[in-house]
């Protein structure tokens, strides 16, 4: 097999290692991931999802490995280079991370007033543009706190794509949702990587959805990538772990001690 081009890969992440203080999170993770291709990142709580895509967006440093981004090895990046970097990347966090004190257009368009100079009519025609691309058009004026749960997420999708970027990354889009909201929103994933042929990493512990949308699936568990492969590589692996994952059976080892602890003592 000929060498892998630097450019053949938006994302490639080598030997990271992570940690809160003392405890380790991430070990040694190694994850290519295409360009233009739905990369679903898949594990029970606490498997360390949020932490690996914290890391992926360069809100967290990584102890140990490397994580590039475009061509880019953002843990040798300047901040003024992440900066620059992060218009190419779009983010649609859980609980969509809207502000209630702003309508639906003001926080789509968010993005193009800290990152760009288009006066404020610009700004609006391509705000709309994009609610128009997540089915809000006609809800621009509405605040959050109108919104359903689905309008949130399409919402908080809308202002992760308002600058075009080349990377979207998305915590857990269907929790939370009900299976026609979240059966449309894995629907509008798909379509925008056809439409804007983006690179999409999506968090989620939502089997059917990341089934539906993955070209291929990477499976943490307990901060060890257990394997990525295609959907029907995962759903027929015979790792008892993985399994155990996609049936939903409680983990019958290997139980955490500090996690245990925090538990009882609600810490
Ligand atoms: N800010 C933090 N400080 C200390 N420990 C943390 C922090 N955030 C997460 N952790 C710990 O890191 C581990 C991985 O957490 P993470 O949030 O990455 O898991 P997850 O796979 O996203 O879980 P979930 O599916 O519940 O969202 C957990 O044991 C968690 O307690
Ligand atoms: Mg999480």
């Amino acid at each position: 097999m000929p060498a892998a081009s630097n450019s053949e890969y938006a994302i490639e992440v080598r030997n990271l290692d992570a940690h809160y203080g003392e405890r380790q999170i991430l070990k040694n993770i190694s994850l290519d991931i295409r360009h233009g291709e739905i990369m679903v990142i898949m594990g029970g709580s606490g498997s360390g999802k949020s932490t690996l895509l914290r890391h992926l967006l360069g809100l967290n440093t990584p102890t140990r490995g490397s994580i590039t981004l475009l061509d880019k090895d953002i843990t040798k990046s300047s901040e003024r280079e992440i900066f620059d970097l992060r218009k190419k990347m779009g983010v649609a966090f859980q609980d969509g991370a809207l502000f209630g004190s702003m309508t639906v257009e003001e926080n789509v368009i968010l993005p193009l007033f800290e990152h760009t100079r288009l006066d404020e009519n610009t700004m609006r025609i391509m705000g709309r543009m994009k609610l128009e691309v997540v089915n809000l058009a006609g809800f621009e004026h509405l605040r959050p706190s109108e919104l359903s749960g689905g309008m949130i997420k399409r919402t908080a999708l809308a202002r992760a794509i308002v600058m075009d970027p080349r990377l979207l990354f998305f915590d857990e889009p269907s929790a939370g949702l009900d299976p026609v909201a979240a059966v449309e929103l894995d629907e509008l994933i798909l379509r925008l990587r056809e439409v804007m042929n983006i690179t999409i990493v999506v968090v989620t512990h939502e089997l059917e959805s990341a089934f539906k949308i993955a070209d291929r699936i990477t499976v943490l568990d307990q901060g060890v990538i257990l394997m990525t492969d295609t959907v029907d590589a995962v759903r027929n692996s015979d790792n008892p772990r993985i399994q155990s994952l996609l049936n939903r059976l409680p983990r019958d080892d290997a139980i955490d001690a500090d996690e245990y602890m925090e538990r009882l003592t609600g810490i």
